[in-house]
């Protein structure tokens, strides 16, 4: 790992919550007739969809909960721009709504790749809510239906995001500052 600090925070735990609040109540009042599937993508998305399904429970959403693996990212901070799946859902989303849930939105490259591959096994419609979107990253054409919050162009962590596999724990989310530049 670079040297580094995580001393700004991006997010307190309580902006998280509260946004969480709303984010909850938009997505209970898009929720169709159909089964509802959320289908978060690990690892990133961990503590963000453990958190909004609790919310979205308040508003009535039973949904049937699933997780995919994919992989995009070496063990430091750069993409490498090829998605692959490490681990599949196993329930059948076949004519169900699907919510797709991730940590962060950057290139779209993951998000457009998951929509493709829940597109493939019949999901009927499929909508993404994402805890964080970058838009001035973005190389696919690609937008999330629900966003917590935007963030510029940094490299951040905590809240299930990490670098190098630390950090997911924080209850925060934090820019990682990196001291050689
Ligand atoms: P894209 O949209 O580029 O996103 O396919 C792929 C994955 O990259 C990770 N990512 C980050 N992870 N801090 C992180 O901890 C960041 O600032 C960051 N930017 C992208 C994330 O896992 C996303 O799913």
């Amino acid at each position: 790992m670079r040297p580094h600090n995580t001393n700004k925070i991006l997010f307190s735990a309580s902006d998280i919550d509260a946004r969480l609040d709303t984010l909850a109540e938009d997505l209970a009042a898009g929720c169709r007739d159909r089964p509802l599937v959320i289908v978060g993508i690990l690892r990133g998305s961990f503590i963000f969809l453990a958190d909004l399904v609790r919310k979205l429970h308040v508003h009535g959403v039973n949904p049937q909960i699933d997780f995919m693996t994919l992989l995009s990212r070496g063990s430091g901070v750069e993409t490498t721009g090829k998605v692959i799946i490490r681990k599949d859902i196993t329930v059948d989303v076949k004519d169900t709504n699907v919510v797709l849930v991730d940590d962060i939105l950057d290139t779209g490259r993951t998000l457009n790749f998951a929509v493709q591959h829940l597109r493939d096994k019949g999901a009927a419609h499929i909508q993404a809510c994402m805890f964080l979107d970058k838009p001035s990253r973005r190389e696919v054409p690609i937008e999330a239906d629900f966003v917590g919050f935007e963030v510029d162009d940094v490299f951040v962590v905590g809240y299930g995001l990490d670098y190098d596999s630390y950090y997911r724990e924080l209850p925060h989310v934090a820019e990682v500052v990196f001291l050689d530049e």
